[in-house]
């Protein structure tokens, strides 16, 4: 079942849950996803960065819409870090339910000018708009982006963020950054700036950068707002590392259905865990679309 953010994540944000938001960028991460969210019986987000939908071209999203609508746990597809208005509008065309608008790096007027913009535009055909206010750090190895420095999302910006460009949601700079961290750096999530941006704004909160965090801070995370948490880099490792290695015990083997299985299985166990702790195993029945 296909349905956009706005819907499924006003389920998650009243009964305190978030929902893990994936990357998938081929189609075993697809069914990954989709494995693992049948099994937990958990809604998923499907999001699609634009370095993956240029890796992938626009007919991939057809495949993952498919695989989306067919399924009996809901599913949104999600532009994860759209950065342009093209980015929206291809999205949008190519059958996205949300889009991420993400001017963060520009001047506050500036920012929320172009959010407002891309909400306009979605908003007119159903679909969700998430805005990212401060910046989000970046670590090396991920293709994500993000800051070299983390400028902290301010309170009191974001409730005027929120109410004039009429986003959906919010992705909240707290002290996570995309990929792996080095040793040296703290990356501890800063659960009193989350409680005061939840205090001023009443839409469900974003936490990008999910990968490599304390499994404390992350429940804590999301006991104050957060309703979406984006992982991409733990479950490419855990898909990676298995295809390394089984590569390595088998040489001479070439074919898919040979080399895949594990890493598939492996990437489904670590997404499987990524749901019990979010809080989303369980939670599809709470969308009342019929037996799961
Ligand atoms: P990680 O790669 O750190 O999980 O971050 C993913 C992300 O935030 C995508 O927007």
């Amino acid at each position: 079942m296909l349905m956009n953010m706005k819907d499924l994540l006003l389920v998650a944000y009243e009964n305190k849950f978030a929902v893990g938001s994936f990357n998938v960028a081929n189609s075993e991460f697809v069914k990954v996803v989709v494995s693992a969210a049948e099994e937990q019986k958990s809604p998923a987000i499907l999001q699609i960065h634009p370095n993956e939908i240029n890796l992938v071209t626009d007919e991939f999203v057809a495949y993952v819409r498919e695989a989306a609508s067919k399924s009996k746990v809901p599913f949104v597809i999600h532009l994860d870090h759209g950065a342009t208005i093209d980015d929206i509008t291809r999205s949008i065309r190519n059958g996205y339910t949300s889009v991420m608008m993400d001017a963060s790096h520009l001047p506050f007027e500036e920012n929320m000018a172009l959010t407002k913009k891309a909400v306009e535009l979605a908003h007119m055909v159903g679909v969700s708009v998430e805005g990212e206010l401060g910046t989000i750090g970046s670590n090396e190895g991920s293709s994500e982006g993000g800051a070299d420095e983390i400028l902290y999302t301010n309170p009191d910006e974001a409730a005027i963020f929120v109410e004039t460009t009429g986003i959906d949601t919010l992705a909240v700079a707290v002290g996570t950054s995309h990929g792996l961290y080095p040793e040296t750096k703290d990356h501890s999530i800063k659960i009193d700036r989350l409680m005061k941006i939840h205090e001023k704004v009443n839409i469900p909160l974003v936490l990008h950068g999910g990968s490599d965090n304390p499994d404390e801070e992350i429940r804590q995370a999301v006991e104050h707002g957060i309703a979406k948490i984006n992982l991409s880099t733990d479950m490419k490792r855990a898909f990676y590392n298995q295809l390394r290695a089984t590569l390595d015990e088998n040489p001479n083997a070439y074919e898919p259905d040979i080399l895949m299985p594990e890493a598939t299985k492996a990437a489904i166990e670590l997404v499987k865990k990524k749901m019990d702790l979010f809080g989303s195993t369980g939670k599809a029945s709470l969308y009342k679309l019929g037996e799961i």
